[in-house]
């Protein structure tokens, strides 16, 4: 099925007692809490593999002048030390895939120079130790800041790095208000539990990778290229996965390494990266300096809009924070102008993470609205409906479904907005109380996917296709899914994913992977379900599918028997068509934040926090919520926490582990919801879904920052919002600067 037309009705529809939409449990919650469920790692390889430990670059910028291995390779248990002499041949870098080893040149702190493989683990990491590399070092340029003048337009990814319409100067010279800021977002680390990992295996020409991927057809195609073998020849399996948040969206080194060297021993190998690793081995979000030009008239309608971003990426590499994107559909201007630049650094490689782009393009964005509302004296919502489009005010076409404004009407009802006073009017003994808001919208895009399904003689469903799981409720989704579609309950579907051996699938990224996947299954049921009533002779028009079997005219036949003694099989595929380009696709929501700001630390602490979201239909009310409260939380950790400390005189991160790098707790997260209006896109695809994966992380932490604001009338602009950050304005207003000398 292509997405040219909108879908009509379909057998999810008028079927209230469905099970699409139910807060079912997840179907792999048991193996994961019993810890049954094999992660990559703790995949049982079939001969006794060998373990890898990464050696990494101890300088950020320069070459290897000589890198000596004898004392490694005498070491107990080594079996082999791969280094840029003896690593075998690669391709050029495909996609986000680079190839690894490759000469003397040292990009960023932490790249790989040498791979130890020995009998254990710990004779893998004692040998790295006593790899001896001399260097050439070079003073590395690591500030963005500094780097500001040489940055450049990056390549297009998807869409073009600039936008204008109008004349934007003009019109913000001539507008009666005026709001010109810059914001900055620190380097952000995914910080996924599982950490990189991969089992590499060889049988002939063909290799095998036990790893934690999020889009296994990517990485396989990718890999295969860098390897210089056909694609059939390369077999990712990702059964579980635990979080990925854009950091598995692509092979990461500790992949590259493993294969490679299983080639050389003859032997598989397996390789995970230490926590420490993962913030150099593996790729992070670049930071972002960002600028934002508002100009208006004394009604708060929006003249002129521009949103500037620039940030940073390794050396050979333009892979660019698209932080200015989602401004581009967000508000009504006539003038208007987007812009991206990046500097290359001597920094780790930057990638996607947890909604790329959007998730600190509004944290600018969004608080850029909220000063522009304190300088009128409007109130943040009420400037936004004044600036609510009538279509894409960019692409100049109109949205599938657009619910902004009744996100922010409902979530102002649920949360209490009225009660948001001036601000800095509210105080509770020693702490200062604030509101904000901030508007949410992410891009549903819709990826092509394949399934396959099959009814057994048994009635049971198998459902494969190459799509993953990383924690979202995937295996649960399409269980519903085919449930509902074939009237059978979860028990009796098995949904086989996490391996390119099945039909091709998005894989989970980009909020797309339950549309796309999901549509994906739909298509295949419903040719199944078309076959099953062919093969009954039973008429389509009123066939019901429900309790195990079809319900057709006055007959009952049970799909097991429909089945017959070989069972029967069904394929289907999804691909977006013309109303991809016709339609502005995206999905929308509102975020509420109350916050308590100590007077005399300047410590902020969230007190609650409430999302009213637009998704189109829910596939699973449960796992929507935790994936909507997830990215809120990630919300709160970017702006009250998270702090990738990138030290600049050496092109490293200063703090590498998860206590150092603080994602919030349960302490930081008192009070959290998540509500999800009623809402279908039926041109988003068949199940008339829309993501949500990333959607809870965009403009949660503006409304955080707005909130800090109207409990302190101070505005801190540089994120994350940490007290020293605070306490300098918290004295000046309080008038109590104290003498220092
Ligand atoms: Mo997402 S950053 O596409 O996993």
């Amino acid at each position: 099925m292509e997405m040219n037309q909108p879908i009509g009705q379909t057998p999810l529809d008028g079927r209230p007692d469905g099970l699409v939409g139910r807060p079912v449990d997840r179907i792999d919650g048991r193996l994961k809490v019993t810890g049954l469920a094999p992660y990559a790692y703790e995949t049982q390889a079939l001969r006794n593999p060998a373990y890898g430990f990464i050696v990494e670059a101890r300088i950020a910028r320069g070459g290897i002048r000589s890198i000596d291995t004898a004392a490694a390779r005498l070491a107990p248990g080594v079996i082999h030390v791969m280094t840029h002499e003896n690593v075998p041949a690669q391709g050029e870098r495909r996609e986000q895939v680079w190839p690894q080893l490759q000469g003397t040149e040292i990009r960023f702190f932490g790249q790989p120079v040498a791979f130890v493989v020995a009998e254990t683990f710990e004779q893998a990491r004692a040998a790295a130790a006593l790899v001896a590399v001399q260097y050439d070092a070079q003073p590395p340029k690591a500030s963005l800041k500094d780097a500001l003048g040489e940055a450049y337009k990056p390549k297009p990814a998807q869409t073009d790095p600039d936008s204008q319409a109008g004349d934007f100067e003009g019109a913000f010279g001539a507008a009666p208000v005026q709001l010109d800021v810059t914001y900055t977002t620190p380097p952000q680390v995914h910080a996924q539990m599982e950490p990189h990992a991969t089992i590499a295996a060889w049988d002939g020409d063909k290799v095998v990778l036990q790893t934690a991927n999020q889009m296994l057809n990517r990485g396989q195609k990718s890999l295969a290229g860098l390897l210089g073998l056909p694609p059939e020849n390369v077999r990712l399996v990702s059964r579980y996965i635990g979080g990925g948040f854009g950091s598995k969206l692509q092979v990461q080194p500790e992949g590259v390494l493993a294969v490679l060297a299983a080639k050389a021993i003859g032997r598989p190998v397996k390789v995970a990266m230490t926590r420490q690793q993962e913030f150099h081995c593996a790729s992070h979000r670049t930071g972002t300096i960002q600028r934002v030009r508002l100009g208006a008239d004394r009604d708060g309608r929006l003249s002129a809009l521009a949103h500037e971003s620039w940030s940073d990426a390794t050396p050979g590499d333009q892979f660019f924070e698209t932080s200015a994107n989602v401004t581009r559909s967000l508000y009504a201007a006539p003038h208007r102008l987007t812009r991206h630049r990046i500097a290359n650094l001597n920094v780790p490689v930057t990638s996607a993470m947890r909604a790329p782009g959007e998730a600190v393009g509004q944290l600018a964005f969004e608080c850029a609205m909220d000063e522009l509302a304190e300088q009128l004296g409007i109130d943040p919502i009420e400037l936004r409906v004044r600036n609510e489009p009538a279509e894409d005010p960019e692409k100049k076409v109109p949205f599938t479904v657009r619910q902004l404004v009744p996100c922010m009407r409902e979530g102002a009802r649920l949360f209490g907005w009225d009660k948001r006073g001036d601000a800095g009017s509210r105080r509770e003994g020693r702490f200062m109380l604030g509101m904000g808001m901030s508007a949410a919208a992410r891009l549903n895009p819709l990826m092509p996917s394949a399934a396959r399904v099959r009814l057994g003689p048994d009635g049971y469903l198998t459902v494969r296709m190459a799509m993953t799981d990383i924690g979202t409720g995937t295996y649960t989704i399409l269980a519903q899914i085919a449930g509902e579609m074939m009237g059978l309950p979860v028990e009796r579907i098995r949904v086989e994913i996490g391996d390119t051996a099945y039909p091709m699938a998005a894989g989970s990224g980009g909020s797309f992977g339950a549309g796309s996947a999901g549509s994906a299954l739909y298509v295949a049921c419903d040719n199944l379900r078309q076959a099953l009533l062919k093969a009954g002779d039973l008429r389509p028009d009123d066939a019901v599918f429900a309790d195990g079997a079809v319900r057709a005219g006055n007959r009952t036949v049970t799909l097991a028997e429909l089945a017959g003694r070989d069972g029967m099989e069904a394929a289907g595929e999804i691909k977006p068509g013309s109303l991809k380009e016709r339609y502005s696709h995206y999905s929308f929501g509102a975020h509420f934040a109350e916050v308590a700001v100590d007077a005399d630390t300047g410590e902020v602490r969230l007190r609650r926090m409430l999302g009213v979201f637009t998704g189109g239909r829910i596939l699973n009310a449960k796992t929507a919520r935790s994936q909507a409260i997830g990215g809120m939380i990630f919300g709160v950790g970017a702006a009250l926490m998270e702090d990738g400390v990138l030290d600049p005189r050496y092109g490293s991160f200063v703090n590498r582990d998860l206590a150092e790098y603080h994602v919030p707790a349960h302490a930081d997260v008192p009070e959290i919801e998540a509500v999800f209006l009623p809402e279908r896109d039926d041109k988003a695809n068949p199940l008339k879904s829309k993501g949500l994966g990333e959607l809870g992380i965009c403009g949660a932490g503006a409304a955080l920052a707005n909130a800090v604001y109207n409990a302190t009338c101070v505005r801190v602009r540089d994120y994350p919002l940490t007290l020293d950050k605070l306490l300098p304005g918290l004295e000046e207003r309080e008038g109590r600067v104290q003498r220092r000398s």
